[in-house]
This record gives C-alpha cells, sequence and structure tokens, in this order.
C-alpha cells in the first residue's frame, strides 16, 4: 500500500550535480513516488550562495544553515552532493546523529573517511550510499557490492576519471603533446582551470581506494593508493606504444596477490593491447573491467562525470535508501572481513617498457642487457635505432620486460642511470592488460 506521508530530503550542495538531482526529483516525481511506495519531497535545499537563482527550486527551500536543516527533525534522507572533507564530514556524521540516512558522491571524503563514515552509520543503524563517488553515472558499487557479493574479485582494472582519459585519447589520435591536448580539454570544459586533481592522479587514486575495499572486501584507504600523474607522458611515447600495437591509458589497477594474502592498488599511466576493451574508451568517457573467478571478465561503461548522469547515480541510491526506509531495513554496510593489507608499489608484478637514450657503440647492449639480468628483470624484446637528429654516436633503444617485481624494475633503472654509456632515461611505462 502507498504510504501518503512524504520522505523528506535535504539537499546539501546545489552545484553541477545538486541541481540535476533537484531537478530529477521535481520532473520524476510521479515515478520516483511510484517505485519508491512514498511520496519523496525535497525538503531544504543548504547552499552556500542563497543569492544564485536556481531554476525550478522554491526559494523557500533554500537555506545557508545545512546543521540546521538537519536538526529540525522531520528530515529523512540527505543527498550530500558539496564534496571536499569539510564541511561534508560534519554534516554526514550529523545526519547520522539525527536518524538521517546519507546519498554522498563524495569520493574523497570516502576514500579517506569512509571506515568511520561507515561505522557511524552501522551505529545509527542508517544507510551511507555513494554510488555516485565513482564513475559517475556507471553502476559500479552496487554490483560489485551486491551483484557479485557471491563471488570472488581478483582484479579490477579502469578508466575513472573522464579529463585524463579525453587528455590522453587526444594524444592519440592527433598525435598532439600533453600541454597541447590539456589546452583543448580546458577550452572545451573537460579539465578544470586547476587539473591537478585529475591529471596527477588523486581523483583516480581517491576512486581505486573505494572500489578496492568493497571489491576484495578489506579497508583500502587513499594513502594505501599508489599514483602516478600522467603529465609526463608524451607524444614520443604513444609513437612508441603504437608501433607495440598499444595505446597508453591512466589506470586504476587493483589485485589480490596470487596468494590471497595480499592486495595492491595502484593509478599510473600504462600501455595496453589495442585489443584490450579499456583501449576502446575514448573521449571522457570511463570504464571499469572487473575480472571475477566465477563471472569471468565483465566491463562496465559509461559516463564517468557531469551533473546528469552523476545525479542517476545519486538518485538510484535515494531509491533504494527510501525503500530501506520503508522496509525499517538498513542496505549493505561496509564489508570488511577479509582484512588484507595492501602491499607497497614495489610488490607489484607487471611488464615494462623501458626507452633509452645510449651511445652507439659496441657492447653497450649487452652491458644495458646485463644491468637487468642483474636485478632479475627478463627482457621480452629490444629494439634499437638510430637517433631521427642523426648524429651517430647516439642511439635509442627500447627493452620490452616480462612480468617482474617493480621493485626490481626500479634497481634496474637506477642502475642504468649509472651507466656512462646510458645518456638518459626516456621514459619508463608499464604494460597492463595483457
Ligand atoms: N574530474 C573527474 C573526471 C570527474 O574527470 O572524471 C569527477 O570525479
Amino acid at each position: 500500500m502507498m504510504r501518503t506521508r512524504p520522505l523528506k530530503v535535504a539537499l546539501l550542495g546545489c552545484g553541477v550535480v545538486g541541481s540535476e538531482v533537484a531537478r530529477i526529483m521535481t520532473t520524476h516525481a510521479d515515478d520516483l513516488t511510484a517505485r519508491i511506495g512514498a511520496p519523496v519531497e525535497l525538503a531544504g535545499v543548504a547552499v552556500r550562495r542563497p543569492s544564485k537563482v536556481r531554476e525550478g527550486i522554491d526559494p523557500a527551500l533554500i537555506t545557508t544553515d545545512a546543521t540546521a536543516l538537519l536538526k529540525r527533525g522531520d528530515i529523512d534522507v540527505a543527498i550530500e552532493v558539496i564534496g571536499g572533507i569539510e564541511p561534508a564530514r560534519t554534516l554526514i556524521t550529523t545526519a547520522f546523529e539525527h536518524g538521517i540516512s546519507v546519498v554522498s558522491a563524495n569520493k574523497a571524503l570516502l576514500a579517506q573517511d569512509g571506515a568511520a563514515l561507515h561505522a557511524a552509520a552501522g551505529q545509527a543503524g542508517l544507510d551511507l550510499y555513494y554510488e555516485a563517488a565513482v564513475a559517475g553515472a556507471i553502476p559500479l558499487i552496487r554490483p560489485l557490492r551486491e551483484s557479485l557479493a557471491g563471488d570472488k574479485i581478483n582484479r579490477v582494472m579502469g578508466i575513472v576519471n573522464g579529463t585524463t582519459n579525453f587528455i590522453l585519447d587526444k594524444m592519440d589520435s592527433t598525435g598532439a603533446g600533453y600541454q597541447e591536448a590539456l589546452d583543448e580539454a580546458t577550452a572545451l570544459g573537460y579539465a578544470e582551470a586547476d587539473p591537478t586533481a585529475d591529471v596527477e592522479g588523486y581523483d583516480a587514486a581517491a576512486k581505486a581506494a573505494i572500489l578496492a575495499g568493497i571489491a576484495f572486501h578489506t579497508r583500502v584507504h587513499l594513502d594505501d593508493v599508489y599514483r602516478e600523474g600522467m603529465t609526463e607522458v608524451s607524444a614520443a611515447d604513444f609513437a612508441s606504444a603504437k608501433r607495440m600495437g598499444c595505446t597508453i591509458k591512466l589506470l586504476a589497477i587493483l589485485e589480490r596477490a596470487a596468494d590471497g594474502e595480499s592486495v595492491t592498488a595502484r593509478v599510473h599511466p600504462a600501455m595496453i593491447p589495442l585489443s584490450h576493451p579499456l583501449a576502446s574508451v575514448r573521449e571522457a568517457y570511463n570504464a571499469v573491467f572487473v575480472e571475477a573467478e566465477a563471472a569471468g571478465r565483465l566491463m562496465f561503461y559509461g559516463p564517468g562525470a557531469g551533473g546528469a548522469p552523476t545525479a542517476s547515480a545519486v538518485l538510484g541510491d535515494l531509491v533504494a535508501v527510501c525503500r530501506n526506509k520503508l522496509a525499517e531495513a538498513t542496505g549493505p554496510g561496509e564489508s570488511a572481513y577479509t582484512q588484507l593489507p595492501v602491499s607497497p608499489m614495489g610488490d607489484v608484478v607487471t611488464r615494462y617498457h623501458i626507452s633509452l637514450d645510449v651511445a652507439d657503440k659496441p657492447g653497450v647492449l649487452a652491458q644495458v642487457a646485463t644491468c637487468f639480468a642483474e636485478h632479475g628483470v627478463s627482457i621480452d624484446t629490444v629494439r634499437q635505432q638510430g637517433r631521427p637528429d642523426g648524429g651517430g654516436s647516439e642511439a635509442s633503444l627500447v627493452v620490452v620486460t616480462h612480468r617482474a617485481p617493480d621493485a626490481s624494475l626500479s634497481g634496474t633503472v637506477e642502475a642504468l642511470r649509472k651507466l656512462d654509456t646510458v645518456r638518459g632515461v626516456a621514459s619508463i611505462m608499464r604494460v597492463e592488460g595483457e
């Protein structure tokens, strides 16, 4: 039977995502009511700038006092789309203290304080949902947490940042350098004026921490995620990748160790073969490739950012949380029972593409090969070519290795840099997805 008393929602933040959430709640009110089994009402909207015109939102709902909105006693669900650590963290905690379930899109906060927030929600018998925090509209957290709850996930590899994928795709398709592609991304609104969070991999690392915790039923903090940005990726790297039948993506890679006793979580640019499904993810799209023991390989693909796509994920969570409220139940909370340690980057085993500028004279190749051998890194292929700038005394040497621990590779590179005949290490890139 349909309940007539509405479930009341406090919207905390009304920017690009919040305004879309409010719009969809209004325009789809009847469908949401039918799906939930009770009307759902926007009861207050907390903003920083009350004078801003917000089309479609009753000005009487606007307040600058988010805390008072949460404390007024009639709110059932809070939607936090403010972003950042504070005041979002305090507001979410306040919501739990006042019996209010929370839907959040806040990856930075969840990656940093997810454990404490889950504990607070659990103690209060409330929900904390955050599908929108990772890869925008793409259903990912619920499939990992619920649909695959009976399976064992061994690996998650994803493109979880649209800005960097747009830049890398431009470099790949036009031969542009990093700066030129970034400028285009900025002009088209894909990159922010300060792109640091995206291009240095911080945004992807937060998403990686959240996904790793859910996929492996353990706790992975933002600080556990190894992170390298993509600002050093060059047009020459793309040319090398092409020669290998690869492209370059900024990847979040989460793996369970072969012995099952630990996990790794990392974000860095990597070459992947053109035949890999992630290689065909173009422009600002996101995609996450999941390898599970019974299910096999799954790929989730779609828009990873933007007001309406992110609002879609928020609204999905709102419906779920409201249904739980009506059933006087809560959905799944944190599952961290495996308590697997997160291994350092040095333990990660993968392949490498290393480009060296070397003296072009007898014995150099042997010297370089010895360096790899001494560090236990086995070479797969070597390609040497005279430098295009002529000279004749220098050559470019590209070495692709078999799988080896990252620490062994670092040791190799350190030793290579000390060789007189190695004039420079032009680039080191991991090779994934084979
Ligand atoms: N800035 C992010 C991206 C979207 O480019 O994918 C929000 O996480």
